[in-house]
């Protein structure tokens, strides 16, 4: 499973479902001396270069961390998300976002990434997400709460697989995971952090 960098729990759980988690970020992005805007993304060479080596059918899905938590917190630009998604879309493979800094990456595409300096960050996110099949989301960052998390997809089938998962690591979708009043705080910690 190719990602720009996998945060390390992300890895953990990714190589526990007995996937190989690869990292493929830009090789200059490792370089401290080097002064870029956007130091998290993904090598699109390279990711096209292992889709044709292992070729789709083994890939179950792309990820891209924004921000870039495991090389310095670094943002990921739109172009590199956009293209990123091109390619999986065109070998037929998800691509989905780790989020948890979603409106911090969105902030740096405004300040440093041409033609979005007048776009608001709302409209920013909501192109970064147009781009994903879904996402993971820990809300201890940019949903600014004490606790939770989502995982979204736009898959009906793969919800239901997921929801099926959940009554053995969580519990019923319907009592298991979050209490409401965190479901609340979460919901209103999104809007702020756009704000
Ligand atoms: C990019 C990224 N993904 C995933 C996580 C994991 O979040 P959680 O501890 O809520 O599972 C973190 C936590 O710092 C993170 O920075």
């Amino acid at each position: 499973m190719p990602n720009n960098t996998h945060f390390d729990t992300t890895r953990a759980n990714v190589e526990l479902s007995g996937a190989e988690a690869v990292d493929l970020l830009e090789p200059d992005a490792t370089v401290p001396a080097l002064i870029k805007d956007f130091k998290g993304n993904m090598d699109l060479a390279a990711l096209e270069a292992f889709i044709r080596q292992k070729g789709p059918a083994q890939i179950p899905l792309v990820m891209t961390t924004l921000t870039n938590n495991s090389n310095a917190g670094q943002p990921v630009a739109m172009g590199n998300i956009r293209k990123t998604s091109e390619t999986c879309r065109k070998y037929g493979i998800p691509f989905f976002l780790d989020a948890c800094r979603f409106a911090e990456n969105a902030y740096f595409i405004k300040t440093r990434e041409a033609g979005y300096r007048h776009e608001s960050i709302f409209n920013i996110a909501r192109e970064m997400f147009s781009y994903a099949d879904g996402c993971t989301m820990s809300g201890k960052k940019d949903g600014l709460v004490n606790i939770g998390g989502f995982l979204a997809v736009n898959d009906d089938r793969l919800a239901q697989l997921a929801r099926n998962i959940l009554v053995v690591t969580k519990g019923f979708p319907t009592y298991g995971g979050l209490a409401g009043h965190d479901l609340e705080a979460f919901a209103q910690g999104l809007e702020e952090a756009l704000g």
